[in-house]
């Protein structure tokens, strides 16, 4: 897919189709150049009222005497309204109609939202990459095994707008990070085994990474035991896959993803109901691995190691058991209550990995680790719990920024007492209440004193209805938000005001009225 700026006209550009976003209440004189040369049409649909420009309102125009023989009116909404997610989700409304139509030259002008309405109409051009980057995500389709009916790859997109320039190479390098990481959730386990999965990391490698994969007689050299536990019951062998990006000075940040690439639950076997789905349990290892390509490529100023401790959970007759207890690389024992409770004691090996041999500046792990995250969040946003409030802070600016919705859940002491084994130093499973949490206590536990995160994907990474962007099936959720996260751990963007951002999500953070912002 090609994206480049172009000086040219919505009028003179050669393109399938040109995207003229509108607001409500909109301004055909801001577009008069055009309605001139094509007749009038937009004052005409607009005078009618089959077009009032409202949220996600689409009116397909086919004009003449223009480089183009079609024009997309779209929807924006109320101009002073406009956010960061409006704007995904109605670029994401009008990439998808337009492929639909088979369409593949798109053209984009970027006049109308590429001004802020509640600034005095100041250049705001970060609005037209919302645009865009919500367009390229929503056209993703996962074509392995099957080919779409209608519409092809978009082939050429042309943003229009007289020297405006965009990150467009960042842009591309993060669509296509999500793209890679929904392509390999999506991949059912026969085709995405352990193996697979470190295959793919070592497509990866190049200038600036070195990927290493450990196999099954390195994993008991490291004694990591719970991890290899977990292992045992598959035929398809587990393989620790290691993803050092060096980017800059010093300890590396260490990004952990969970990979298990198929969840039967072992012993204690998941119902056969929507097991399917459980191909979808090493969405966090491949939002790491998408990361880390994406890093490499943009060169971000960071030294970050990126750990996919990969295995398949399944019930062979050597497989662990309910009872066993295991030992883990730092030494602490552990009491297998339930086999379905596996992510966390792979986790628990490669925090414990990360940790002897990295010393890192900080570990953030993401993980579809509980169904409880679903039950409590549904599909609307990744839990959080952690150590460190600076690095959940960055987490929470990179969720506002990106549209990836993060809620805070607390990680109090009293939950590592759920967690106490009669006979172990810990146990792997603390029953149905505080689920959530109490997954999150136990890898707590492994962190210690290293500044640590624990992201918790398990109702985002699957989406079963298609949303205005994000596609049906894997989501790549995570990609983007720690992308953004790791921008500014690197320093490259301004630190945020939480509350400027709060009218994006209301849900996120509350208008601070009440009190005084700190440090004020
Ligand atoms: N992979 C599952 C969690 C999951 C469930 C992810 C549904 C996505 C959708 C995880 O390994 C698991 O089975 N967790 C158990 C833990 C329990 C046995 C303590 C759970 O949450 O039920
Ligand atoms: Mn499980
Ligand atoms: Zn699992």
């Amino acid at each position: 897919m090609n994206i480049a700026a172009s000086d040219l006209s919505e009028v003179d550009i050669k393109a399938d189709i040109v995207v003229l976003p509108l607001f409500e209440a909109p301004q055909p004189e801001q577009y008069a150049d055009v309605d001139d040369k094509i007749g009038g049409l937009i004052s005409r649909v607009h005078t009618s009222k089959e077009f009032t420009g409202k949220e996600n309102q689409l009116t397909l125009l086919h004009v003449q005497h223009t480089g183009a023989e079609r024009i997309l009116l779209v929807g924006m909404g109320k101009g002073p309204e406009l956010t960061s997610e409006r704007l995904r989700q109605a670029g994401g409304k009008a990439f998808s109609y337009i492929k639909k139509l088979g369409l593949r030259d798109i053209a984009v002008s970027s006049r109308s939202i590429a001004r802020d309405l509640r600034n005095g109409y100041e250049a705001r051009y970060e609005n037209v990459m919302y645009f865009i980057e919500g367009g390229i995500l929503a056209t993703y389709r996962f074509e392995k095994y099957k080919k779409a009916e209608n519409g092809g790859d978009i082939r050429r997109i042309a943003v229009l707008g007289n020297g405006i320039s965009l990150p467009l190479k960042r842009l591309r390098i993060v669509a296509s990070a999500v793209y890679l990481a929904r392509d390999l959730v999506n991949t059912p386990s026969n085709d995405l085994t352990p193996g697979q999965m470190s295959e793919s990391a070592l497509n990866v490698a190049g200038r600036n990474v070195k990927v290493r994969v450990l196999n099954e007689k390195d994993i008991k050299r490291e004694a990591m035991e719970a991890y290899l536990a977990v292992a045992r019951g598959s035929g398809s062998l587990p393989r620790f896959i290691i993803m050092e990006y060096k980017g800059g000075r010093g300890a590396p940040v260490v990004l952990v993803g969970k990979s298990i690439t198929f969840d039967s639950g072992g012993i204690s076997i998941k119902a056969a109901e929507g097991m399917e789905k459980m191909k979808y349990d090493m969405a966090g290892g491949a939002a790491v691995l998408s990361v880390i390509k994406a890093i490499s490529e943009m060169a971000v100023p960071l030294n970050v190691t990126g750990i996919l401790p990969a295995a398949e959970n399944m019930p062979g007759s050597v497989a662990f058991k309910p009872g066993d207890v295991v030992n883990s690389i730092g030494g602490k024992t552990i009491e297998i209550i339930s086999t379905d409770a596996e992510g966390r004691l792979t986790l628990a090996d490669a925090i414990g990995y990360a940790i002897k041999y990295y010393k890192p500046r900080a570990i953030v792990d993401i993980a579809t680790l509980t169904g409880a995250c679903s039950l409590a969040l549904g599909n609307e946003a990744v839990a959080m719990m952690g150590t460190d409030i600076m690095l959940m802070e960055l987490i929470k600016e990179a969720s506002l920024e990106t549209g990836e919705r993060v809620w805070q859940m607390p990680l109090y002491d009293e939950y590592r007492d759920y967690l106490k084994s009669d006979i172990a130093d810990i146990k792997n499973a603390g029953g149905r209440n505080g689920s959530l949490v109490t997954a999150a206590s136990f890898l707590k536990e492994f962190a210690g004193e290293t500044p640590w995160v624990h992201l918790d994907i398990a109702g985002t990474a699957w989406n079963e209805k298609e949303k205005p962007y994000i596609t049906k099936g894997s989501t790549g959720v995570g990609v983007r938000l720690l992308i953004e996260f790791l921008d500014r751990l690197a320093g490259l963007r301004a630190p945020m005001d939480l509350r400027q951002k709060s009218d994006d999500f209301s849900a996120m953070a509350c208008k601070g009225t009440a009190g005084q912002p700190r440090g004020k």
